[in-house]
């Protein structure tokens, strides 16, 4: 049985104001093992967030299922740590703080939550800032702290929703390596969300491609090129190549879906 299994899900949104219906996920399987590093790509609005909001538990499928560790997902749980675009950081709270942060909704003392944290910031490399604030940290220790805090939570599983995204390519590439990292040191099985091929390409274990919306598994390909990955290796380039192929008729498809819906909704022209 796998450690994260997705059961033939379906995700149907309702919006009651507009009386519209989208259907984000259409009947999704994908079982995920423990140590894998799975990336989820595809075009934008295919369903990625959906999809990973479903393993943590802040959506309910419409149909099937999510289960990790053999457990069905009710809700949202210590169990799952996540990771956002925005670390969210609470701006009144220092970096170790935030880290610790669940400890401190269980009742544990100020000792035992700074003591529970160091590891932590030692993984992500911030010794000697835990006792900074949100507005004194850079864009990447912002997201390091926000990986300190799901670590903390549950270095098992972390959820990823696009969390370099925001970053300039440098900090991009520095944390990207340090991810493999943790996620090496800690045999941590990671679902991370992204729309870039290369990051995908130098994390994964395996990449699940998205259709365009409603969001199926198009393709699912297993990495298994050596670590550090060679952005210029023949290998990386032929399976880039390939990647960006599929999702570019992807996204062409979802421009014609927009345009066909678009013109469904127009009013007849009168003659
Ligand atoms: N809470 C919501 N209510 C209504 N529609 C939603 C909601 N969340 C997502 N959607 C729709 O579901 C589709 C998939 O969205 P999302 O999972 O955010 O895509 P991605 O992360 O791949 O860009 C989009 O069409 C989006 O508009
Ligand atoms: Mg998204």
């Amino acid at each position: 049985m796998s450690f994260i299994q997705l059961n033939d899900i379906v995700k149907e949104f309702h919006d009651p104001v507009r009386g519209t219906k989208t259907l984000a996920i259409d009947h999704v399987t994908l079982n995920v093992e423990k140590k894998e590093f799975v990336c989820l790509i595809g075009p934008s609005g295919c369903g990625k967030s959906t999809l990973l909001n479903m393993v943590a538990g802040f959506e309910k499928p419409t149909t099937g299922q999510v289960l990790v560790g053999g457990q069905p997902i009710v809700g949202p749980g210590a169990d799952r740590g996540m990771v956002f675009q925005q670390a969210n950081l609470m701006p009144w709270l220092p970096v170790w703080d935030n880290i610790a942060f669940a400890l401190k909704l269980k009742g544990l003392s100020k000792l035992e939550r700074q003591r529970a944290a160091q590891p932590f910031i030692d993984a992500v490399k911030l010794r000697g800032f835990e006792q900074h604030f949100p507005s004194e940290l850079s864009g990447g220790m912002a997201q390091r702290v926000g990986i300190a805090r799901a670590l903390l939570q549950n270095p098992a599983v972390i959820l990823m929703d696009e969390p370099f995204a925001a970053l300039d390519a440098q900090t991009k590439l520095e944390m990207q390596e340090e991810l493999v990292a943790i996620w090496q040191a800690y045999s941590s099985t990671i679902v991370f969300v992204t729309h870039s091929v290369d990051e995908a390409l130098i994390l994964g274990t395996q990449i699940a491609i998205m259709t365009h919306r409603p969001g199926k598994i198009r393709e699912l390909i297993h990495i298994d090129l050596d670590r550090p990955r060679d952005v210029t290796s023949a290998e990386f380039n032929q399976l880039k190549r390939h990647v960006m192929e599929v999702i570019r008729e992807e996204a062409q498809l979802a421009r014609e879906a927009a345009s066909y819906e678009h013109a469904a909704n127009q009013p007849v022209p009168s003659i």
